[in-house]
């Protein structure tokens, strides 16, 4: 046995924690995740990664990891410091190290600050009937299908376009650019996985160059044609801050305008894909949401404690730390498990149970400094398309479990499930 820690007085079995994994990425793991996070909780709340660093597996460990001020995110600054690591020198990851979720200090505060709260009480009023008016033609597709074929693949139909619609609503991106947003968005996504392979980070920079070139090209038009979108308040934003240096004006806002358009795509479509998995589980569920549609909101808090989008975060000990009584030395990388935490059975009790009346925690979109911006937004979508499509189709439900992508760590993806009614 090799040991790759002691923790209260537990030695832990590199070979286990490799295998429980392995596990998490093989097709079992992708489908039901739920046994491996319990069997890592087990293991430790802070259990030694055998690549170096820590997975963060308990709750408490987590939030703290998440909101302290002694935790960073790996930053440029910190890739320097590793050059050994391959992975860090990809074009990929370099792309995304210059976005939001890898600036630490005053970097991540001047984009932070452009986008200041765009999710606020009176913009969300007024993006309902906005999306309820991107839903539904969506819902319309999803009825003539299964008028023609008695099913439908609920996730090609409607969860991958909504997320897509309303982003390029928000940021006034034309319809017949969505369908390559959500492909090079798909491509991409591998360089920010755990362990990407060397094909995946080559497929990763090649849906990376195009990425860049479709948001230059979106800033520069929209800097020609100003409009009343987000993106034009962005522009303003910058141009006003660096007045005298365009370059750095239009780095910054491409940034920022690729990020938060890649952050919303997977991430929403498979909460909303997850949501109409989970309630469509026990009749009990589908009547009362029917029944009580005011428990909406408590239902889509319910599915996002139940299964995050993203089941995996990275951060660096900014200095020598104790965390959950291991101690762990300056620059180390830790791992937040963000599914294991939101099933902690210390913080809510009988986590396996999916109860949408449970008035649960989670840590779905993290915390701190970096908490996401579109929470707001993302649980908006959901509740739109819930409530609409419990209007709509009171019988819908799966003639088969979903399909996942394969291999994930960090972004879960659902790729399929076919609806009936
Ligand atoms: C279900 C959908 C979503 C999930 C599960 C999700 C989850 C997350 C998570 C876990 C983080 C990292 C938080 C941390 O490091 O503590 C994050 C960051 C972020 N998300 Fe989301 N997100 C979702 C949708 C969206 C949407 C719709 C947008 C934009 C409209 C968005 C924009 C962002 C941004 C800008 C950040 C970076 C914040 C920062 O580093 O300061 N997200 N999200």
């Amino acid at each position: 046995m090799t040991a790759v820690g002691e923790i209260r007085g537990t030695t832990i079995d590199r070979r286990s924690v490799i295998s429980l994994l392995r596990r998490l990425r093989s097709d079992e793991g992708q489908a039901n995740p739920l046994p491996l996070w319990a069997k890592l909780r087990a293991l430790g709340d802070v259990v030694p990664a055998p690549w170096g660093g820590y997975l963060v597996t308990g709750f408490e460990a987590c939030s703290q990891v998440l909101r302290g001020r002694n935790w960073l995110v790996p930053d440029f600054a910190w890739q320097e410091r590793h050059p050994d690591n391959q992975r860090w020198r990809a074009v990929a990851t370099r792309e995304m190290t210059r976005t939001l979720p890898r600036l630490n200090g005053t970097a991540h505060t001047c984009q932070r600050r452009a986008l200041g709260n765009p999710f606020d009480r009176r913009t969300l009023e007024a993006l309902g009937p906005l999306i309820a008016a991107q839903t539904s033609p969506l819902l319309d597709d999803l009825e003539a299908r299964l008028r023609t074929h008695g099913e439908a693949d609920f996730v090609r139909t409607v969860s991958e376009w909504l997320p897509v619609r309303t982003a390029g609503q928000w940021l006034d991106i034309p319809a017949e650019h969505h369908a390559y947003m959500l492909d090079f968005t798909h491509r991409q996504v591998y360089a920010q996985e755990l362990l990407p392979t060397r094909s995946e980070l080559a497929i990763s920079a090649e849906a990376t160059l195009e990425m860049r070139s479709f948001f230059t090209a979106l800033v520069r038009r929209r800097r020609a044609h100003p409009g009343e979108d987000a993106l034009t308040g962005w522009i303003h934003y910058f141009d006003a801050l660096y007045p005298d240096d365009r370059a750095t004006a239009d780095r910054e806002l491409y940034a920022l305008t690729m990020f938060v358009a890649m952050a919303s795509l997977e991430t929403t479509a498979t909460l909303l894909t997850s949501a109409v998995w989970l309630i469509t589980q026990g009749p009990a569920t589908l009547d009362r949401l029917r029944r009580h549609p005011e428990h909406i909101d408590d239902a889509v808090e319910e599915v996002m404690r139940y299964d995050p989008p993203v089941h995996l975060n990275t951060r660096v000990a900014a200095d020598d730390t104790v965390l959950a009584g291991v101690p762990i030395a300056r620059d180390t990388m830790v791992h937040v498990l963000y599914g294991a935490a939101n099933h902690d059975p210390r913080r809510n009790e009988d986590p396996h149970v999916f109860d949408v009346l449970r008035n649960g925690s989670h840590l779905t979109f993290g915390g701190g400094a970096h908490y996401c911006l579109g929470a707001a937004l993302a649980r908006l979508e959901v509740k739109v398309l819930l409530t609409l499509l419990l209007e709509r189709f009171p019988t819908l439900r799966p003639t088969a479990p979903p399909t996942y992508a394969a291999g994930r760590m960090v972004f879960r993806r659902i790729t399929s499930l076919k609806v009936t009614t």
